[in-house]
């Protein structure tokens, strides 16, 4: 695959990730990219809801991709939790669907999935270790990658972990959302934070690149099949993660108290950390410390409020 741009679809254009890996490939001659949305479209976005079997077949028609990223997902633990079948819709069904369609049309697939596979009991974790979700959006997630099994040959699962990067809304990132509870405490209501889980948060701009660089093999008719991980290699909870919320936000440390038992009603793993060997190996990858991406990603959030 040489000259032309290389037609590649972006599910999920809209999301947290979605937007970081549009914003890496905007104007690269190389890719000639459609974004897709579901409640959010705009330039650059078609609208495509992924429960309905018969747009996706027509959005393929149309725009003929031949490398798909897949990273539109009910990503919220408590949401599959209480609307099982709506995540299953999303997070199982509309892979099949994508996948039936990618084959369909010969292009190469790359599906996001979580370390939410994992019980968090042994890490690091390699691909190939055995998974075991300990809750629903881990469940559906491993389901999802299953779907995607008779497309392996053509076909890529990249496993992540926490993920932070620019945001619409602090609500979007497990590593941002808490800031408003933060900024809610006081010495006698602290706002409590869990110092038990051991997490890796990883910069969304990061992941953009490691994409891009799968796309630049794919381009280059050598494209990476099978399952994959990529993570930040800084563990934090989410406790030392407020901490330096509060530093940056000029928020009191002392109204932030650690609990440090699991307490979330949701079960969630331990320490999932996800070996990235396999990617590195291939030269791929980029890690921005987390200090310096989480400075960029409230920098950003000051501007827009002061606009
Ligand atoms: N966020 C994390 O910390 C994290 C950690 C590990 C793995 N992951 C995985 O990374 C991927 C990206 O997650 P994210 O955080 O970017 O998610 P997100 O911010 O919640 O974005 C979800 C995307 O899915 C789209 N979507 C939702 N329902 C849809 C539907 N019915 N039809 C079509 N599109 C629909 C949304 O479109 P609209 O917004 O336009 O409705 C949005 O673009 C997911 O596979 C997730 O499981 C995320």
């Amino acid at each position: 695959m040489s000259g032309a741009a290389l037609r590649v679809a972006l599910i999920g254009a809209s999301g947290l990730l979605g937007r970081a890996v549009a914003d890496a490939l905007a104007g690269d001659p190389k890719f000639l990219v459609t974004g897709t949305a579901h409640t959010r479209p705009g330039p650059g976005r078609v609208p495509l809801d992924l429960t309905d079997a018969a747009a996706i077949a027509s959005f393929f028609d149309a725009y003929r991709p031949q490398a798909v990223v897949l990273a539109a997902a009910e990503r919220r633990p408590d949401v599959c939790e209480q609307f099982p079948e709506q995540a299953h819709a999303l997070n199982v069904g509309a892979v099949e669907r994508i996948a039936h369609a990618a084959r369909e049309h010969g292009a190469w697939l790359l599906s996001i999935s979580t370390d939410y596979v994992f019980d968090g009991s042994r890490a690091p974790y390699r691909p190939d270790a055995p998974p075991h979700p300990l809750n629903a959006y881990g469940h559906g997630k491993l389901a999802g990658e299953r779907a995607l099994t008779p497309s392996l040959d053509n076909a890529c699962v990249l496993r992540l972990p926490l993920l932070y990067g620019p945001l619409e809304q602090v609500g979007e990132s497990a590593a941002t959302s808490f800031i408003p509870a933060l900024e809610a405490a006081r010495a006698d209501r602290p706002a409590v934070v869990d110092d038990w889980a051991i997490r890796y948060p990883t910069f969304t701009p990061d992941v953009a690149v490691v994409i891009r660089q799968l796309l630049e093999r794919v381009a280059a008719g050598r494209p990476v099949t099978g399952i994959h991980h990529w993570s930040g290699n800084e563990a934090m909870t989410k406790y030392a993660i407020a901490l330096e919320l509060a530093a940056r936000l000029g928020l009191d440390p002392a109204h932030i108290r650690a609990q440090s038992t699991p307490a979330d009603t949701t079960p969630r793993p331990y320490d999932c950390h996800l070996d990235s060997a396999s990617l590195e190996a291939l030269g791929i990858g980029r890690r921005t410390p987390f200090a310096q991406g989480l400075d960029a990603v409230l920098d950003e959030l000051r501007i827009r409020k002061s606009a």
